[in-house]
């Protein structure tokens, strides 16, 4: 059984005959495991943790972080929304979206702090509130996601305004009597400690633009262990690493920049698992593949597809024969791969498992983040799994 699991078989067996499968199943005590990493990380000149709710909005998540202190960091005008309706105050969200909110001057006036993501939003934003303070992200030039789908920073990147544009980024402020009070970058950074210095590095060159800034927001890209290969996120000592370079920035300009980070991923990524049950077994003869086909698939998660992501996978059965095993979702769909090769979804990996038969559960785990949310949804007209919480 892999690491991340948190359910015994007898309990998967409860929740599979009380629920019904599909099932992610959401642990509390994780959640706030995750959070409080975060939480306590150290940060000379203080530190707001914003949870990236696009990893997963579910109600629950958000009254659990609510509770510990976390805001929200919201990537439309209906994700600030939704927070608000949850019960966050206004003043302890940010608002940083692709597409230029339709309620912008609503949320601003409650007071959500807008960060404006393109030269074009912040003169928007000027227009109609000159003379106040704002919050801009720049694309400082370089990025670090796994693959360009998830690379956040950089010239392949659209996000943020590029570093070369700060002398139109002056003109705007000037025209519209605005100052910047937050700078923002997100480059989806990992769990390397030094990428992260470098990271925090960079940005305190670029907030040196800006000599009224309080704020440095390093976004989120907090990395997670879903399978063994990979290295998670060690907030204690990344905390350390940019703590000393905010220090260093404070003794170099006399600028005490409180930190603000927006993690995501990393506060759910390993919070759920997804129940799911053999639907069939099939196989392309003794040259070719044995396909598991799940009563799941991208409609419910759709990250191996799309990214390659790697996810623990276990079938519960009482067999102690191994067989290799490509396991498939439910859609018509040969993109609908739950096992590719690592970054790789166009590539078939085959993964030993337990001998499998039709009808027993399977356990894939690493699902709470842009796993519900950031699917095929009604894709073949299949309901979506359903969710719940446990203690
Ligand atoms: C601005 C911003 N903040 C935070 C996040 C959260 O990233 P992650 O879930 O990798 O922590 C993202 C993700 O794309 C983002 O664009």
């Amino acid at each position: 059984m892999f690491s991340t699991n948190f359910l015994s078989n007898d309990q998967v067996n409860l929740l599979a005959k009380q629920y019904g499968t599909p099932l992610f199943v959401y642990s509390r005590e994780k959640l706030t495991e995750q959070a409080k990493a975060m939480l306590d990380m150290p940060a000379p000149y203080g530190v707001q943790i914003y949870y990236a709710m696009k990893a997963n909005p579910n109600l629950e998540i958000l009254h659990v972080l609510k509770e510990l202190g976390v805001g929200i960091d919201a990537s439309s005008g209906y994700e600030a929304e939704q927070a608000i309706a949850a019960g966050f105050e206004p003043a302890k969200i940010v608002l940083t979206s692709q597409q230029l909110a339709h309620n912008l001057a609503e949320l601003v006036k409650l007071g959500v702090h807008f960060n404006a993501t393109s030269l074009r939003q912040l003169e928007i934003y000027g227009k109609s509130f000159p003379g106040s303070e704002a919050s801009i992200r720049i694309n400082p030039g370089i990025g670090s996601g796994h693959s360009v789908k998830v690379n956040v920073g950089g010239p392949t990147s659209s996000f943020g305004i590029w570093h070369e544009y700060i002398p139109q980024v002056h003109e705007l402020l000037k025209k519209y009597n605005l100052t910047v009070k937050r700078m923002h970058t997100h480059i989806g950074s990992g769990s390397d400690p030094q990428v992260w210095q470098e990271a925090a590095r960079i940005s305190l060159e670029l907030i040196k633009n800006f000599p009224d800034a309080e704020i440095i927001n390093l976004g989120g890209g907090f990395k997670i262990a879903r399978v063994p290969e990979e290295h998670g996120a060690d907030m204690s000592e990344i905390g350390k690493i940019i703590s000393r370079e905010l220090t260093h920035f404070a003794e170099t300009t006399g600028r005490q920049l409180k930190l603000e980070l927006e993690p995501g991923h990393f506060m759910v990524g390993n919070i759920a698992l997804l129940i799911a049950r053999i639907d069939d077994i099939t196989d392309t003869g003794p040259e070719g593949y044995t396909f598991i086909k799940l009563n799941t698939g991208m409609n419910d998660f759709m990250r191996p597809a799309m990214y390659g992501s790697q996810h623990p996978i276990a079938v519960l059965s009482d067999s102690s024969e191994k067989h290799d095993y490509v396991v498939v979702g439910h859609n018509c769909e040969s993109a609908d791969l739950l096992t590719p090769a690592p970054g790789d979804p166009e590539v078939l990996m085959p993964r030993t498992l337990n001998k499998a038969e039709i009808d027993d559960f399977v356990l894939i785990g690493g699902v709470g983040g842009y796993s519900a949310t950031m699917s095929a949804t009604d894709y073949n007209g299949f309901p979506s799994a359903k969710e719940v919480f446990i203690d």
